[in-house]
């Protein structure tokens, strides 16, 4: 090792979660706490930052939204996999965690008699999506990173690749990972360890991630011993922009905006004619496959088959004030202006329901490791999650992890130092990376994993695909240790790290396509066409997968169901 660093606590992932986690344990401890939050990226690109159409939360009591309401809305939404003691927990927190951001300064859009503007958002039954313009997650995260300014607790390690999360004895030891800005090899050790570094949507090629998001922390811990949750469920958000992949913001929908197919009809009317194009995202996004499958769809040899999102009917003072970025993005991807030309549009790739198996307050099986954000599992969002769920869930589960943490830190003994045993083993698992020798290219690897995916592991899925793309998976793993890092320096390696990046997907793909493969139903946006009904009876329970090294064994428990049974879904 090159360098041995401690911090009392240690924040691997510097979005929302990470962010506000800090904020929390920095208030809560008065400032005399030394916090380390470790980042891939600089701060600011956190993928957070990307979010845009809002963040769900219960306001407006007085004008006829309800906890409750909220709480059923997301157990509805969720297929009933949700734990419903967990959605209590969300729906009560949220409203606290708006005003607390309002309280530190937020720019929340507001109506024109002062109150904080909410929008309609898929299968909420009330307006609640609290938004700031279309860039929601990038005020949260400038707000968040603003109120941490106020504490001298904590120290950033931005462009650190961390590439193993070491436990001994049942507990957190420490993390190691490589500066890249120097390429030393570091091991960061700490009382306490919160993961919250994110989903792991660039699994797939079309997809709204930034390209940074390789679900790392979630690899790393499921090597570590813990074990990952519902990973067989990836959200299809209904609006990817064609031909790249950039999120259309359900806020476009919520403001008003139209789906149409190739005959300019409105198709939601066919599959959900309550809510139309306010659907929840699972429903819309089979509605899209199917509308494109049956040749409704716009073809285009360069771009694929798409469907359109129509905002020219909401006028221009509205698309300004209420969609600035997307109008921005349009023109500046594609030369469209959506004040009159629709936008060209697909079901694409956009969230891990899965993650890392937390309690309710965040806390995993390892001792001292807490995960929250899109990189856990804390059961929230079951089969399919409402927009505008999951920053609201960053926000709450930061600060619920990050109070906790706060509460056991004074009681927890100083990190010891890191085994030797195992400090040689991280050490090994990079030099063995960088030895490899071969011709395969890991570029190629990387997008045969993505076709893979797109192509076999989709919005629609059935058996003999999920086989198949199965053993691509393990097939493009044997390949991935005959693909060499051609680039030997120490300082920038973009080479190494993308092939730490293709095994952490490769253990996520697996565990992912397995779990689908698993699960002989269909529920929420796992949509299975040989086993098309949800069945309780078998699969009401959610999936634990346990890393081998012959690849993940499954386990399960069941789901918390103390107010709600779960009914036919229909809207
Ligand atoms: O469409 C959106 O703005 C995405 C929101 C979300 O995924 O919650």
């Amino acid at each position: 090792m090159d360098r041995e660093l401690q911090h009392d606590v240690v924040i691997l992932g510097a979005g929302l979660a990470g962010l506000r986690a800090a904020v929390e344990i920095s208030r809560r401890l008065d400032g005399k706490v030394d916090i380390g939050i470790v980042s891939k990226v600089q701060l600011m690109r956190a993928h957070s930052v990307c979010a845009e159409g809002g963040t769900a939360a219960v306001l407006r009591e007085d004008l006829g939204d309800s906890r409750e309401l909220h709480a059923w809305d997301t157990v509805k939404g969720s297929d009933f996999l949700a734990d419903q003691d967990v959605v209590r927990t969300f729906v009560d927190t949220i409203p606290k965690e708006i005003r607390q951001l309002d309280h530190w300064g937020i720019p929340w859009t507001r109506d024109a008699d002062g109150y904080i503007s909410q929008r309609p958002f898929g299968g909420h039954s009330y307006p609640r999506a609290t938004l700031a313009a279309d860039k929601t997650g990038f005020f949260e995260m400038q707000t968040l990173y603003d109120q941490l300014q106020r504490y001298r607790t904590f120290t950033r390690y931005d462009e650190f690749f961390v590439t193993d999360i070491l436990v001994s004895d049942g507990g957190f030891a420490g993390l190691v990972g490589l500066d890249t800005g120097t390429g030393e090899t570091v091991v960061i050790r700490g009382k306490a360890l919160l993961i919250a570094s994110g989903g792991g949507g660039c699994l797939y090629g079309f997809t709204t991630y930034s390209q940074t998001v390789t679900g790392d922390g979630m690899a790393m811990a499921y090597r570590a011993g813990l074990p990952l949750e519902d990973m067989e469920f990836l959200q299809f958000h209904p609006t990817g922009l064609v031909p790249s992949g950039i999120l259309m913001t359900e806020a476009c929908r919520g403001e008003g905006g139209y789906l149409r197919n190739n005959t300019g009809e409105r198709f939601m009317g066919s599959y959900a004619p309550k809510l139309m194009e306010l659907a929840p995202r699972d429903m819309v996004s089979r509605a899209e496959t199917e509308e494109i499958l049956a040749g409704r769809g716009f073809r285009s040899p360069e771009w694929g088959d798409y469907l359109q999102l129509d905002l020219t009917h909401l006028g221009a003072e509205r698309i300004n004030t209420r969609l600035p970025l997307i109008r921005e993005v349009t023109i500046k991807f594609l030369g469209i202006d959506p004040i009159v030309t629709p936008i060209p549009i697909r079901p694409v790739a956009h969230y891990s329901m899965g993650g890392i198996e937390t309690d309710i307050t965040g806390r995993t099986r390892v001792a001292n490791i807490w995960a929250a954000g899109e990189a856990a599992c804390v059961s929230l969002h079951g089969a399919n999650r409402l927009g505008s769920n999951s920053t609201a869930e960053c926000l709450v589960w930061g600060g619920i992890a990050g109070d906790r943490i706060a509460e056991e830190l004074p009681g927890l003994a100083a990190a010891a130092a890191v085994p030797l045993e195992l400090a040689t083993r991280a050490e090994d698992h990079v030099r063995q990376v960088r030895a490899r020798v071969g011709n395969e290219n890991l570029y190629a690897l990387r997008r045969a994993l993505r076709e893979t995916m797109d192509s076999k592991v989709g919005v629609f899925r059935n058996g003999p695909d999920l086989a198949s793309a199965l053993q691509q998976v393990r097939d493009i793993r044997g390949r991935a240790a005959r693909a060499p890092v051609a680039d030997t320096s120490r300082v920038y390696n973009s080479n190494l790290i993308h092939a730490l990046e293709l095994d952490n997907l490769l253990d996520l793909a697996e565990v992912t396509v397995a779990g689908a493969l698993a699960r002989e139903e269909s529920r929420g946006a796992h949509a299975r066409r040989d086993f098309p009904t949800r069945d309780d009876e078998s699969w009401l329970k959610h999936t634990l997968a346990f890393y081998t090294p012959e690849g993940p064994r499954f386990d399960h428990k069941p789901v918390t169901i103390d107010m709600w049974k779960p009914v036919e879904r229909k809207y």
